[in-house]
C-alpha cells in the first residue's frame, strides 16, 4: 500500500537522513541496483521539483542512470538496519544483486519502471531532467584535493537532476 505525498513536506526530513545514508535505486532490463549516497539536494528549477544526486562516473549505478534516466530515492522513516546502507554503499551492482542479499522487499512505483523498497518507505520517484559533468577546472584546490586526490577516488561526479514525477510513503 502506499500513500501520496508531497515530497516538500519532507526536505528536512531527508537532508537530515543524508548524514547517515538513503538508497538511490536504478533498474534495467528488469534488474534493479541500489546504492548509498550521502550528498543530494532537494529545491526547484525549471518551475519543476528537483532532487539532485551526485554520481561518480565509475558507479555501476551511473550505466544504469544513463541508460534509462530514472531512479528512485528511498529514505527511511524509523531506524534501517545499518548493514544495508553498508553494504550498498561498498558493493557494486556489477558484481553482487544488492535487492537479494539484503533481502530488500520492492514496491511498484506508479510512474516509473524504477520500485521503491520497503524497508525505506519514503519514495521518490524521479526522471533526469537534465545530467551535468562537474568541471574539475572549476573545483576549488581544497575541493580538489579533499575529494579526488590520490587515496580517494579519481573519478568526478555527475551531477542527475532528477524531476520529481511522484511522491509516495510506503504503508505496509
Ligand atoms: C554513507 C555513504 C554515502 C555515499 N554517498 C555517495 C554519493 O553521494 N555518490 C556516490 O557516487 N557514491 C556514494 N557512496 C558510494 C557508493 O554507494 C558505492 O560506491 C556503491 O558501491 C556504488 O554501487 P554501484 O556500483 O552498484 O552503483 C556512498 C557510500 C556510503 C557508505
Amino acid at each position: 500500500m502506499k500513500k501520496t505525498v508531497n515530497a516538500f513536506d519532507y526536505a528536512g526530513k531527508i537532508c537530515q537522513s543524508m548524514k547517515k545514508g538513503i538508497l538511490l535505486t536504478t533498474a534495467k532490463d528488469g534488474q534493479v541496483n541500489t546504492m548509498t549516497i550521502g550528498w543530494g539536494t532537494i529545491g526547484i528549477e525549471w518551475s519543476k521539483p528537483v532532487f539532485v544526486a551526485y554520481v561518480r562516473d565509475s558507479r555501476y549505478t551511473r550505466q544504469l542512470l544513463d541508460a534509462t534516466g530514472e531512479f528512485t530515492v528511498n529514505i527511511p522513516m524509523g531506524e534501517v538496519d545499518s548493514k544495508i546502507l553498508a553494504y550498498c554503499g561498498t558493493k557494486s551492482g556489477a558484481q553482487v544483486d544488492k535487492i537479494r542479499d539484503m533481502d530488500l522487499h520492492l514496491e511498484k512505483s506508479d510512474v516509473i519502471s524504477v520500485p521503491g523498497i520497503r524497508e525505506l518507505p519514503l519514495t521518490l520517484e524521479c526522471k533526469v531532467l537534465f545530467r551535468n559533468e562537474q568541471d574539475e577546472r572549476r573545483l576549488s584546490d581544497a575541493i580538489r584535493d579533499r575529494y579526488y586526490s590520490a587515496g580517494n577516488a579519481q573519478d568526478f561526479h555527475i551531477a542527475y537532476y532528477g524531476e520529481i514525477v511522484n511522491a509516495y510513503l510506503i504503508t505496509e
